[in-house]
């Protein structure tokens, strides 16, 4: 016996790995081992025999299977041990730099033209960008063969052969979302509306694609004076300096009077800034809803009046950030957009500076 024991405790305490255990572990304890054969020698001795060899064999059993359980455990955390080693982790290290997108600055700039708005009572109101042409032309006062349809650079969307109906287009300005919002809302109402439109031009300062926002104010005593205020207002805002304005008679079909808007600028030294100097810059359409508009969207005339302008987002943005290219907004030159673009947490605001 304790020959076996030496033998056992000994191989136990040297076994390398788990398979190795488990080998001594069924040739020692096993159903067949040697520690079994010696039990059922017990049945051959005499009682006194027995007595003595009985619990000496049974302590065997148990010290051999502490020994076991033992080596188990110790090579588990020999083996853990090796693992975290290899899987060691440098918590201290910086962490990789990732690549954060930017605000592009027509995102930005119709935030802010919103927030502006916003403070002055108008909410935000949108229309679809394939549009049908009464809803582009005729209900804002354009009808068939108007020399307007002609100068617009309209892109005018497939039609089914043998369809003879007006084919849709891709809205060539946001004025009609000035019907879509009257014909939901009625009057009173005070809206902006930002959104693509869409002209077949392409040059320095003219994409196919480009933005606009509307705005349109209509109540009972409506006047030219409060486009005005509000129109100064908004630049003053906008631009965060006083900028004088001009308004030059014009024309348009939708609007009666209509006026376009330039504001002060300068050339000086090759790039352009606003609010100083006596140079004049075009930046919208505008005038007194015509009387056939109103009526188109379902508002009386003679009860309500109100006033309507047009303006290029994209052309503000160039403006107010000195971007000289326009078609560089949508070319999604990865540089350009981290150079002009803004970080997501510079949301503007009135309170902000805008
Ligand atoms: N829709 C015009 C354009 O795209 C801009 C415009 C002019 C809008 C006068 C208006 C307005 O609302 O009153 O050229």
């Amino acid at each position: 016996m304790d020959h076996l024991r030496e033998k056992y405790l000994t191989a136990i305490a040297d076994a390398a790995d788990e398979a190795a255990l488990e080998a001594l572990r069924v040739q020692a304890v096993g159903k067949k081992g040697d520690v079994s054969a010696r039990m059922r020698e017990l049945g051959k001795m005499t009682a006194e025999e027995r007595q003595v060899a009985g619990p000496k064999l049974n302590a065997l059993k148990d010290e051999i299977n502490s020994a076991l359980a033992a080596r188990k455990a110790a090579l588990g955390d020999a083996a853990l041990d090796e693992r975290l080693k290899g899987e060691w982790l440098d918590v201290t290290l910086p962490s990789r730099a990732h690549q954060v997108g930017t605000i592009h600055p027509v995102s930005q700039v119709t935030e802010e033209v919103s927030a502006i708005f916003a403070d002055m009572g108008f909410a935000v109101a949108e229309g679809p960008q394939i549009e049908s042409d009464w809803y582009n032309f005729d209900a804002l006062n354009i009808p068939d063969h108007h020399p307007a349809r002609g100068e617009m650079d309209t892109f005018y969307m497939a039609r089914e052969e043998g369809d003879n109906r007006p084919p849709h287009v891709l809205r060539t300005h946001t004025s009609p979302v000035q019907i879509r919002s009257m014909m939901d809302q009625g009057a009173p109402i005070r809206i902006i509306a930002p959104g693509r439109v869409y002209r077949a031009d392409y040059d320095q300062t003219h994409t196919p694609m480009f933005h606009q926002v509307e705005g349109l104010a209509i109540d009972r005593d409506i006047s030219m004076a409060n486009l005005k205020w509000v129109l100064e207002q908004f630049f003053t805002a906008f631009f965060g300096t006083e900028v004088k304005t001009r308004f030059r008679a014009s024309h348009f079909p939708f609007t009666e009077p209509s006026a376009e808007v330039d504001i002060q600028c300068s050339w000086e030294g090759g790039t352009v800034k606003v609010g100083e100097g006596d140079d004049w810059l075009e930046v919208l359409g505008s005038g007194m809803v015509h009387p056939h508009v109103l009526r188109s969207a379902g508002i009386d005339p003679d009860e309500w009046q109100g006033f309507a302008f047009g303006i290029g987002i994209d052309r503000l943005a160039m403006l107010k950030y000195g971007i000289p290219d326009l078609r560089a907004f949508f070319d999604s030159d990865l540089r350009w957009l981290r150079h002009y673009g803004f970080s997501a947490l510079e949301v503007p605001t009135l309170h902000g500076g805008v």
